[in-house]
């Protein structure tokens, strides 16, 4: 294999260093980033930063490892809109036979707006469903309410019978099972808001059985979001799987089991320091091992059951697919602690700020390291805090970080940044939000405009 066909191997889906396109190997000793074929430098030249850019080569293999991964048993990715709404992610995902997670009417409209037929493969969560909502979801005839409290179900039972339809229902039960995550985002306790304690389903399932517009049809759960180890989900679906069983003696057509999203991903990663173009920031090979382990433990406890099964995964098939392209403003020392201070901030992705989110951030531009002069690019590195221009001392992406030394006007790329990166993001300080870009192989196509000043201004009188 040539040295030049060796780079482009290299480079598929997702966010990997490469040489510059067109140059022959050892031409340069520059390596850019790319996101799939595409050079980020280059695009960030044209687009403007900062820049939210995504892969969807790497979308589609994480929603086809999810789909081969529990291809033993029927089952429907309900991809959860939350992570990351953009209708052409979502028109992507639809097309390769996804359903959908919503939590408000907004998103089903996003989902309708992308692909009017996948109301059939919507499940509708959340703990505060309004009147409005509900009626919206059962005239778009979606296919299961995951309802959180005998109050929601009252109104679900009073808002079907007024359309004349009968809403199929699965009751999210909340296991109280503890998973390692960021307490805001743990979800399966009884100290935490969500769904309703195992003891009394049953209650509530005579509730529903008598209601003439409400059917059972489900078990839902959900226990929360960047869970890696894969022990939780099995201890939970152990007591899903009891719970089927039992109401299944109670009488209850129980045909699906929702077991929820939550699996993580590794935000942690060390970047390769080969010579050539292997430095690969996006778990490839990974994944799909772990997607594998997760199916394990969510389909063993169900064996027997017969259930369909509905995954609603968000962060695991977006997050690596995404990355916040930002460029250098200044640097600045204050007495002994360096900054440096870039165009992107907490308004444009907030996961640092809220949860003490940990991003790997690395240039855009690097040398090729070889060897010989691995220990020389080892003293080119500094430890910096990498900060935003908002006016509040949690505005930082990564604090004490090591990095190799960057100049102003360079550019840098905040990875794992496509789930709950946009879809967090905000006006704070009245700053217009970045643009979208997807890439695919060698395209790229603006998903998002830039927002303008005038479009934040437009609502007000
Ligand atoms: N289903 C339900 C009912 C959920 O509440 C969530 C996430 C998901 C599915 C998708 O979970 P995932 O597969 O993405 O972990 N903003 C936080 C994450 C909040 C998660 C909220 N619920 C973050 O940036 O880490």
């Amino acid at each position: 294999m040539t040295a030049r066909s060796k780079a482009r191997v290299a480079q598929a889906a997702g966010f990997s260093y490469a040489q510059k396109t067109g140059r022959r190997w050892r031409e340069t000793h520059e390596l850019i980033l790319h996101c799939d074929e595409v050079d980020l430098s280059q695009l960030a030249q044209r687009c403007g930063t900062p820049l939210y850019v995504y892969s969807a080569t790497m979308i589609r293999e994480r929603l086809a490892s999810f789909q081969a991964a529990f291809r033993s048993v029927p089952h429907t990715i309900c991809y959860s809109v939350k992570a990351n709404s953009n209708l052409n992610i979502l028109r992507l995902l639809a097309k390769s036979g996804c359903g959908f997670d919503v939590v408000s009417e907004g998103e089903l409209d996003r989902v309708l707006a992308a692909n009017r037929r996948s109301a059939a493969r919507v499940v509708f969560s959340g703990v505060g469903k309004t009147r409005d909502e509900i009626t919206a979801a059962l005239k778009a005839k979606i296919l299961l309410f995951n309802v959180e409290s005998e109050s929601e179900l009252q109104v679900l039972a009073e808002c079907a019978a007024r359309l004349g339809s009968v809403a199929r229902v699965a009751l999210r039960v909340n296991p109280d099972v503890a998973a390692d995550t960021h307490p805001y985002i743990s979800t399966g306790l009884h100290a935490h808001k969500f769904g309703v304690p195992i003891v009394e389903a049953h209650r509530l399932y005579a509730k529903v059985a008598e209601a003439t517009h409400l059917k059972a049809a489900g078990v839902s759960v959900h226990i929360g979001s960047q869970i890696t180890d894969v022990a939780p989900f099995a201890e939970t679906m152990t007591r899903v799987a009891e719970l089927v069983r039992e109401l299944r003696n109670d009488g209850h057509a129980i045909d699906y089991v929702d077991a929820g999203g939550g699996l993580g991903i590794s935000y942690q990663k060390a970047p390769s320091a080969d010579s050539s173009s292997q430095a690969d920031f996006s778990e490839r090979a990974d994944f799909p091992k772990q997607v594998a382990a997760y199916a394990r433990a969510i389909i063993a406890p169900l064996r027997g059951l017969k259930v369909h099964l509905l995954l609603e995964p968000g962060r695991s098939i977006v997050g690596a697919a995404g990355a916040l392209i930002t460029s250098v403003i200044y640097r600045k020392a204050n007495g002994g602690k360096r900054f440096v201070i870039v165009d992107a901030a907490m308004n444009d992705l907030i996961r640092p700020a809220l949860y003490g989110a940990y991003h790997e951030i690395i240039p855009l531009k690097r040398p090729s390291v070889t060897e010989t002069d691995r220990s020389r690019n080892d003293a080119s590195c500094e430890t910096v805090d990498i900060v935003g221009p908002i006016c509040e001392t949690g505005d930082f992406f990564a604090r004490d970080r090591a990095l190799p030394t960057v100049k102003e006007g360079d550019l840098l790329a905040i990875l794992d940044a496509g789930a709950y990166g946009m879809a967090l993001s905000s006006n704070y300080n009245t700053r217009p939000r970045p643009a979208e870009i997807m890439v695919s192989g060698k395209s790229a196509k603006i998903i998002r405009r830039r927002e303008k000043v005038a479009d934040l201004m437009r609502a007000e009188r």
